[in-house]
């Protein structure tokens, strides 16, 4: 995926309803069933998840704001009441998360660009995400 800048996004971000801005003040709180998206990009694969299970609750992760914005300029059309996002690198995932908040995680394409020996944007490095993953609820 290419990454370009889009001025004011930051700004844009830490203003929009959207996005939950007191991700520290909210752990623990969150509504179930919990699902979220790390390296959620422009959102597409969530948005279509929140379309067709209102009855579950999705956040997506994201740490770029350029990227987010679109997702978020998308939700501002559809008004998805079960979908919000979080502006936030995934290695900071266990201070906005409490143990077994979170029903389901989805990692899609972690990996960015083509060259699949590249590690760059890989998250699945971050070993604060893969402890978090371990700590999940075994389904099933
Ligand atoms: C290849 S894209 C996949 C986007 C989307 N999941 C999909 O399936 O289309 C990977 C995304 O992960 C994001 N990302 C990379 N490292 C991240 C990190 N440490 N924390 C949160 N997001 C990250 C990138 O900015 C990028 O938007």
């Amino acid at each position: 995926m290419r990454l370009r800048h889009i001025k004011g996004a930051e700004e844009l971000i830490a203003s929009n309803r959207f996005v939950i801005q007191d991700m520290e003040g909210m752990r623990g709180k969150h509504e179930h069933p919990l699902h979220i998206e790390v390296g959620t990009g422009k959102g597409r694969f969530i948005t279509t998840l929140a379309e067709l299970h209102p009855e579950i609750h999705y956040i997506g992760i994201e740490n770029h704001s350029s990227v987010l914005l679109r997702a978020v300029q998308k939700l501002e059309e559809s008004e998805l009441p079960n979908l919000r996002f979080m502006l936030l690198d995934a290695a900071g995932i266990e201070d906005v998360f409490a143990p077994c908040e979170v029903d389901k995680i989805y990692l899609n394409f972690p990996i960015r660009g083509r060259r699949t020996d590249t590690p760059k944007g890989d998250f699945l490095q971050d070993s604060s995400l893969t402890d978090f993953i371990r700590s999940l609820p075994m389904m099933g």
